[in-house]
Order: structure tokens, then C-alpha cells, then sequence
């Protein structure tokens, strides 16, 4: 089993103000950064990166918010790192997520809701690959 998971702080992170504010929890929860980025998915990127999701309502949405600005892309390492990372972060509604959590103190609301977190060992894999070369993680 890896230790290892893929996140976005998302474009309303950056456009708040809260990089540093949520790579200082992330660090402070154990979790070491062995890749990172500042980029901008393109509206076939987020299609594709959200693919699971291209019959929901919120599909359309979720392309316009995802590629209207800047992201940070990382790759984290910790043991349990992609169910760690997931309580972290909190639930996808901020206002279900538990006080102290990524998205209880950042999220904006549910469709803007400040950071990813991969949902398995296998999407984190591939959405690390989707993001970085191997020359880029280490
Ligand atoms: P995440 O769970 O990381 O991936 C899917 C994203 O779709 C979710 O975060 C939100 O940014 C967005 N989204 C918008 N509306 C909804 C909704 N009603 N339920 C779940 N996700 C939503």
C-alpha cells in the first residue's frame, strides 16, 4: 500500500490568500511534500480530471470554477496518507465538516470548497501522474 496522495489547493485558496495558511496545516498534520506546483488546468484538463462526475449537475460548474484561476498541485507523503489527508481536509459540504478541518476553515461552500484530496491509493496514483513528470517528484 503507498503512503502517498495528490491534492489541489483550489482557485479559491489562492484568490483568498490561503496558500500558506493551508500548506502550514498540511505540514503540521505530518504530511511531507514531495511534489508541488503553481498551475492552471485547461477546460479539456478538468473534463478529464473529473470525468466521474460528467453527468452531474454540477459538472459544467465545477470546469468553470476548477480552470478559472490558478491551482497548487502537490504530492503529499505520510502513512495512511490518503485517508489522513481526507479527514484533514473535512467533508465536501463545509458545513458538515468537522471544526478544525481544511474546508471548516477555508471552504467558500460546497462547489468552492478550497482543496482535493484523492479518494483512494489508485486515483492517487493516477492523479499525481496526471499533474507531475517523474522529474518532478521526489
Ligand atoms: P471534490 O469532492 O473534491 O470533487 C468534486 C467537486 O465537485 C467537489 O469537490 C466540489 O468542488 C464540486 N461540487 C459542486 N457541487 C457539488 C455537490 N453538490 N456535491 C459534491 N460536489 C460538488
Amino acid at each position: 500500500t503507498t503512503n502517498r496522495t495528490f491534492t489541489m489547493l483550489k482557485p479559491d485558496s489562492i484568490e483568498k490568500g490561503n496558500i500558506g495558511a493551508i500548506l502550514e496545516k498540511i505540514n503540521a498534520a505530518g504530511f511531507k511534500i514531495v511534489a508541488m506546483k503553481l498551475t492552471q488546468m485547461t477546460e479539456n484538463d478538468a473534463k478529464a480530471f473529473y470525468a466521474v462526475h460528467k453527468e452531474r449537475p454540477f459538472f459544467n460548474d465545477l470546469v468553470t470554477y476548477m480552470t478559472r484561476g490558478p491551482i497548487v498541485a502537490a504530492i503529499l507523503e505520510k502513512s495512511n496518507a490518503v485517508e489522513d489527508f481526507r479527514a484533514l481536509i473535512g467533508a465536501t459540504n463545509p458545513e458538515e465538516a468537522a471544526e478544525g478541518t481544511i474546508r471548516k476553515l477555508f471552504a467558500t461552500s460546497i462547489s468552492e470548497n478550497a482543496i482535493h484530496g484523492s479518494d483512494s491509493d489508485e486515483n492517487a496514483a493516477i492523479e499525481g501522474a496526471f499533474h507531475f513528470a517523474g522529474r518532478e517528484v521526489f
